[in-house]
């Protein structure tokens, strides 16, 4: 049997295309990626083939185009020859009946069998009338597919086919090659190689089954510190309390631990924190927690009496415990005596880095989409950076952990 397994070191790129007018752009998608040197082979549903023919796609692509699950001069097995030796499948354009076929794991031509028979992560991208992209039996497919860990290129709003104006036109194709450059190749930046540890979110400290002790923290700091550490090149663990959702082009370089209350937290970060360069402690951390009733607590029982109890400090044992080398962040919500208090925080925490917020001041701090935070490092020197975006707050923040971490802080 004449082998069909692949040679080149460049990163393997399933081409799916179904059969949707925007299957034309696909042709372009193709040559793009091979000038970014990706091995591309492609696979047309036979609807895709009414669209562009598969010669097109030979012409330009790594190896021919596939069309069939049979008659392969290569292999009697082509959709487990491309699902096992694939790094990436992407499906562009993906009609709402191949995103249907996904869903249901039907496995009725080469593209769909190829899904099937692969654990390489997956992109979509869609593009489909309005009418269709709005169908809720199209969005559930989606979101079954999301919650698997499918990647979806969302389509943009512009002129559809026969001239209609919407949402549903698939991406353009130097739009896709940067996802694609993001997924298989993934950011470089000052923090590659490093593995950093976030926490983010208020702890949830249980009452009853019913009840919690919780704070305002909505985890958007956090999770913006975790975005922009990911796009500067970092391996980024997440332990949160809240999920916000990633962005598409750095959602697989971040792993989401999800906890509720302070001891949950503390086990998933201290059990972490040795295997990381930096630790940053953005969540709202209980200080107090209660011992919690298994069943409810009656109104007509009179008012409870919660008895509080502290919880670890989360920070001051991870710097116990710290690295030769590691980097650890803390973050100091003050209301009154900002200054007096971040300092006495700085010293008692033993962090290289605390990252203040006067919640009281208008735009900062819980809820908000922006931050204004005053940097103060180990020698007590202060830095305010003024009102911005959570996530130019995380690039200043993350620009100076970078340096930290070349300078060998310990
Ligand atoms: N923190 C922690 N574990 C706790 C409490 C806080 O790791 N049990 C961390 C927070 O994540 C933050 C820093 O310690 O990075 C400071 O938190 P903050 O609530 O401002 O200070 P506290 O130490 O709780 O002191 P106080 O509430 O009295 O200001």
């Amino acid at each position: 049997m004449p082998s069909a397994t692949p040679n080149s070191s460049s990163p393997r790129i399933v081409l799916g295309v179904a059969g949707g007018i925007a299957a034309y752009k696909s042709v372009d998608l193709l040559r793009r990626l091979r000038d970014a040197n990706y091995f591309v082979s492609p696979v047309l549903t036979p609807d895709a083939t009414r669209f562009v023919g598969a010669v097109t796609f030979s012409a330009l692509a790594s190896e021919p185009a596939r069309t069939s699950l049979y008659g392969d001069p290569t292999t009697p097995i082509p959709h487990t020859y491309l699902g096992q030796h694939a790094d990436l499948i992407v499906v562009a354009p993906a009609t709402a009946h191949l995103i249907a076929r996904f869903a249901m794991g039907l496995a009725d031509d080469l593209l769909t069998a190829t899904l099937l028979a692969s654990r390489a992560p997956v992109l979509l991208c869609p593009a489909m009338h309005t009418e269709m992209w709005e169908q809720p039996s199209v969005q559930e497919n989606l979101a079954t597919l999301r919650r698997r860990g499918v990647l979806v290129l969302e389509p943009s709003s512009g002129v559809l086919a026969g001239g209609d104006v919407g949402t549903g036109r698939m991406r353009e194709p130097d739009e896709i090659v940067e996802m694609i450059e993001r997924i298989v190749r993934g950011y470089r930046g000052p923090l590659t190689g490093r593995r950093v540890l976030i926490s983010a979110g208020g702890t949830r400290e249980p009452i009853d089954p019913v009840r919690v002790l919780s704070n305002r923290s909505s985890g958007r700091q956090g999770y913006a510190l975790a975005e922009v550490a990911a796009r500067l090149g970092a391996k980024v663990t997440l332990v949160s309390t809240v999920e916000l959702g990633l962005a598409l082009d750095v959602v697989r370089s971040i792993e989401v631990v999800k906890v509720q209350s302070a001891a949950e937290m503390h086990d998933a970060v201290v059990s972490r924190a040795s295997q990381s360069d930096v630790v940053i402690m953005s969540a709202a951390v209980a200080d107090f927690t209660v011992e919690p009733s298994s069943s409810k607590l009656k109104k007509d029982a009179g008012i409870p009496q919660l008895t509080l109890v502290p919880t670890a400090d989360i920070l001051i044992d991870v710097v116990r415990n710290r690295s030769e080398g590691q980097v650890i962040v803390g973050f100091a919500a003050e209301t009154d005596d900002v200054k007096t208090n971040a300092l006495e925080k700085l010293r008692r925490k033993g962090v290289d880095l605390l990252v203040v917020n006067d919640v009281a001041a208008p735009g900062v701090g819980f809820e908000h989409p922006t931050n204004e935070v005053t940097l103060l490092d180990r020698d007590e020197v202060a830095e305010t950076v003024s009102l911005r975006s959570k996530e130019a707050i995380s690039l200043e923040i993350l620009t100076r952990v970078a340096s930290l971490l070349t300078q060998g802080a310990s």
